[in-house]
């Protein structure tokens, strides 16, 4: 009998692979299933960036890159910052990864342990309190609320903050409210944070090039009483609709970034050589694909937002960045899974139940809005008619 060490009881999963794997399993038995579920781009990665990659390939870029990333991608994330942020950042602080997710599974690791405290929002990205759980570590949800307009809590997120704390994970515009922190309540939290200097910050900004209304995103990289101890978490997945490619970075404090060079080298060696060529191409082209999608994701924002307000017992707020809504559902009768579940199987409508991003998400569901405004517009309607006519189960 095999016997796996018992921290594999406590690891988690993310359901939009299972959802994502559910509906195409029913579009292959032939049913008509509009995927709201996954959270990528629906556009394909700009094409300039795809021939950086085919070019990367061609000039035999075959090997090997040093475990932290080549050069010159880590001085295009430099620059990067520089010009979204208006921040210097030593290319030696950045970190190559593969995909965004790769920095919250290091930091988690470095700072998770039997006795730790890590506070996580929830609802939030499912893998953050999956990670904390593997490791070990007290999972603290910080409750991230709709009244809030779904931004965290400066206060409430302090309040939280004990001796043992030793990471705090925030995350703005944020999967899965598509909520934004306003930069009173980033400086609010930095403030309070002088009180507690042990206390790390991971930062997934992930979503930071796409927030809509004028809504400023605000990096904590911006603040350089906490640059000692932040780790700035982005890629590429996302902004350059490239989330097969498997290409992120971070910038990491000094000691922290040798110790993530350690996890790559213990693991992944290094990112696939021709997409860290294509990233170079991602950051420093013309960005007008990627204003060209945030715009395509605004206009169905809307469309989103003032359908699900239309359906019955149905409520929600605008999300002000990401490409997701996360309507309150709880007035329709149903548990918030068991409503996700039917309307997949029943009205061809694939979303992802509150409760698969935290306790908090109960009485919610998330859809993404990263698809055609026609499939939008057919996935309301069935949700409408199913509300209308189904007895909630
Ligand atoms: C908040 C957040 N962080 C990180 C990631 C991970 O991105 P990647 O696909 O680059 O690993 C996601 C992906 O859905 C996300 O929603």
């Amino acid at each position: 009998m095999l016997r796996v060490v018992p921290s594999f009881d406590r690891i988690g999963d993310e359901n939009a692979f299972a959802v994502l794997a559910r509906a195409a399993a029913l579009a292959a038995q032939g049913r008509d299933v509009v995927n709201l579920g996954i959270g990528q781009p629906d556009f394909p990665t700009p094409a300039h960036i795809v021939e950086a990659g085919i070019k990367a390939l061609r000039d035999g870029h075959h090997g090997y890159t040093p475990a932290v990333g080549i050069p010159p991608l880590r001085e295009a994330v430099a620059r990067d910052i520089h010009r979204r942020h208006g921040v210097e950042v030593s290319p030696d602080a950045v970190m190559v990864v593969p995909g965004g997710k790769v920095t919250m599974f290091m930091a988690i690791l470095m700072f998770g342990a039997p006795g730790a405290e890590i506070l996580y929002p929830d609802p939030g990205f499912p893998i953050y309190r999956s990670m904390i759980e593997f490791t070990g570590a007290t999972p603290v949800p910080v409750p991230i609320r709709e009244d809030n307009g779904f931004a965290f809590s400066a206060a409430e997120t302090l309040a939280l903050i004990t001796e043992r704390t030793r990471l705090l994970i925030v995350n703005s515009p944020a999967n899965p409210t598509g909520g934004v922190t306003p930069k009173a309540e980033v400086d609010a939290l930095v403030e309070g944070l002088a009180a507690h200097p042990g206390v790390a910050v991971l930062s997934d900004e992930i979503y930071g090039t796409m927030t809509y209304d004028g809504e400023a995103h605000v990096s904590l990289l911006a603040y350089p009483e906490i640059r000692d101890r932040l780790i700035y978490l982005d890629g590429a997945s996302k902004t350059y609709a490239m989330t097969g490619w498997r290409l992120g970075w971070s910038v990491w404090p000094k000691p922290l970034h040798d110790a993530a060079r350690k996890l790559a080298v213990n693991s992944f060696s290094c990112v696939n050589a021709a997409a860290q060529w294509a990233g170079i191409a991602a950051l420093d082209g013309p960005q007008d694909d990627v204003a060209a999608m945030v715009a395509a994701f605004d206009q169905r924002r809307r469309l989103v937002v003032e359908g699900l307000n239309g359906l019955p017992n149905v409520s929600c707020v605008t999300p002000k960045g990401a490409f997701y809504a996360f309507p309150n559902v709880a007035r329709t009768g149903w548990k918030a899974k068991a409503l996700a579940t039917a309307l997949l199987d029943e009205a061809g409508v694939a979303v992802i139940g509150g409760p698969d991003f935290g306790i908090h998400g109960e009485g919610y569901l998330r859809l993404s809005y990263a698809n055609s405004a026609e499939n939008i517009a057919r996935a309301l309607d069935r949700m409408r008619r199913f509300l209308s006519e189904r007895a909630p189960g």
